[in-house]
C-alpha cells in the first residue's frame, strides 16, 4: 500500500476528484495548506508595501492506495492539475507500513 501526497492549486479540486472517482478511487483527505516551490519568494506590492511572499495557498490531497493504482492516481492528478506554469504542484509516494480501520480492525 502506498500513500500519494499531492500539492496542487485549489481550483482544481472538482477536476481531481472526477477524474479519481473514474477509476473508483473515493477515500481521500483534503486539507488547506501554505506552500512554497522552488521559486521561493516573490515580491508583491501589498497596500504600496513590497513584501516578500513566499507562502501561497495550496491543497494537499492524501490518498491511500494499493500499489496497483499509484499509476492511475499520478496520472489523475497530474491531468487536473497541469497547466504548464510554474506552481502546478509536486507529487510525492509513499510506502505505507501499516494501516488499520478502525471500526473493523482489519487492513484498510
Ligand atoms: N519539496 C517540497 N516539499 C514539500 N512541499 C513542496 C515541495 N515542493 C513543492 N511543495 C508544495 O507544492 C506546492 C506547489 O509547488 P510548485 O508547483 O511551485 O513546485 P516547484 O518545484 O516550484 O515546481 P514549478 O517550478 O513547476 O513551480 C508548494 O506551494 C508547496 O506547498
Ligand atoms: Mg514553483
Amino acid at each position: 500500500m502506498k500513500l500519494v501526497t499531492a500539492f496542487v492549486r485549489p481550483e482544481i479540486l472538482q477536476d481531481v476528484k472526477t477524474k479519481l472517482y473514474a477509476h473508483d478511487l473515493f477515500s481521500m483527505s483534503i486539507t488547506n495548506v501554505l506552500g512554497a516551490g522552488q521559486q521561493k519568494g516573490y515580491t508583491e506590492a501589498y497596500r504600496g508595501v513590497q513584501t516578500e511572499v513566499n507562502l501561497l495557498k495550496k491543497l494537499r490531497l492524501e490518498i491511500a492506495l494499493p500499489d496497483e493504482k499509484v499509476e492511475v492516481a499520478l496520472q489523475a492528478i497530474s491531468e487536473a492539475a497541469k497547466t504548464g506554469q510554474a506552481g502546478d504542484g509536486v507529487i510525492f509516494v509513499q510506502n505505507i507500513e501499516r494501516s488499520l480501520r478502525i471500526r473493523t480492525g482489519e487492513p484498510v
